[in-house]
């Protein structure tokens, strides 16, 4: 009996401490487990993010490129009036010049007209008019040649037709994003704004390879928000603060082709530069930025061109964008394109 007893309490042990064991291994299972679903569940998140990027940037990309065609065609359709404008307004100017001087040659050779031209000449004041003409003449041309420069600025910037990837001279994007800023850059004189001094250093780079279209966009958001932050900045009010923007090209030793826009500006604080890129961080008052401009142009560069967009900025003194882009996609296509004499 006793042994009996002996017997049941050690197989009572033995059924405990395989218990035992098997509950440490029940539990080091659910710890793994939850370990394991922490982690699914964090790049679920993760996942989750970037398609939530994903999504802002291919609505904002397929927009963008919405907008480009309508800005190409628009710019197409006021090309030929805009040129049948500019180039008859030369020949009304000779026109005009040939019978003024043929008025003048009437004048000397009769002087003593008939009454009633008398009477007109009398309630006309002739010399102003003709004057008046002149300067009309003037400041219409003028202002065809501003409205063409914009047109063959807006259809260099939408490079409608560029959808591949072509070999550019960036100069060219810069140069015609510049003169669509113009407004914002020489704001009317009763603006209250100041003008934007712009630097412009450019580096003798060849042509590159890239979206033309999309890199425009990149200057513009970057030349865009350099101006707003010109245009916050305090030190506005400093006599002696001259608002500028310094743009740089060049050609790095690994081929790379870098473009260096610069602002003195309000600055980043530290805390903001990390967002940066971030789709809707904006630090503007709403209504004022949607915060996607960055993000667009970070996605442009680093995956259509596998590029870098990187950003220095010292609070109250400024900041600086730097774009670079690999040249190695230039060589290929520069090497497949027909040569020319
Ligand atoms: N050159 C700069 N100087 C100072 N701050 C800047 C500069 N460029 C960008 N920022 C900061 O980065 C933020 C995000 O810029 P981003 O262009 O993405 O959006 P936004 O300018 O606010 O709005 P929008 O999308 O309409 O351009 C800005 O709100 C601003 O705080
Ligand atoms: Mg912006």
């Amino acid at each position: 009996m006793e042994r009996t007893l002996d017997l049941s309490s050690q197989e009572l042990l033995a059924a405990n401490s395989q218990m035992q064991t098997l509950l440490q291994t029940v539990e080091a299972q659910v710890v793994e487990r939850t370990t394991q679903l922490t982690q699914s569940n964090a790049e679920l998140e993760q996942t989750l993010h970037e398609l939530r990027q994903t999504q802002t940037q291919l609505v904002q990309t397929e927009k963008m490129s919405s907008l480009g065609q309508l800005v190409a065609g628009v710019a197409h359709e006021i090309n030929n009036p805009v040129s049948f404008i500019h180039g008859n307004l030369t020949y009304a100017n000779q026109s005009v010049r040939s019978l003024v001087h043929l008025l003048h040659l009437y004048q000397q050779h009769y002087p003593t007209p008939v009454t009633e031209i008398q009477d007109e000449l009398a309630d006309l004041d002739l010399s102003f008019v003709i004057e008046d003409l002149y300067k009309m003449f003037i400041s219409m041309q003028s202002g065809a040649d501003r409205i063409k420069q914009i047109v063959l600025a807006l259809r260099n910037f939408s490079r409608h037709d560029e959808s591949a990837m072509k070999p550019v001279h960036l100069e060219e994007g810069i140069e015609s994003t510049l003169q669509l800023l113009q407004h914002r850059l020489i704001p009317a004189a009763d603006s209250g704004l100041p003008t934007i001094q712009v630097f412009k250093n450019y580096g003798s780079l060849p042509k590159i390879a890239c979206y033309a279209g999309q890199l425009n966009q990149v200057l513009m958001h970057l030349l865009n928000n350099a101006i707003d932050a010109l245009l916050e900045d305090p030190k506005r009010e400093q006599s002696n603060y001259r608002p500028s923007i310094w743009i740089e090209t060049r050609l790095n030793e690994n081929h790379s082709a870098e473009i260096r826009i610069a602002d003195n500006g309000i600055g980043i604080a530290p805390t903001h530069q990390r967002r940066l890129f971030d789709p809707f961080f904006t630090t503007k008052p709403v209504g004022a930025g949607t915060g996607l401009s960055l993000s667009i142009a970070y996605q442009i560069i680093t995956q259509q061109h596998q590029g870098k967009l990187e950003c220095r900025s010292t609070p109250g003194n400024g900041t600086e964008f730097c774009i670079t882009i690999p040249t190695e996609a230039s060589l290929e296509l520069t090497q497949d394109l027909p040569r020319t004499a």
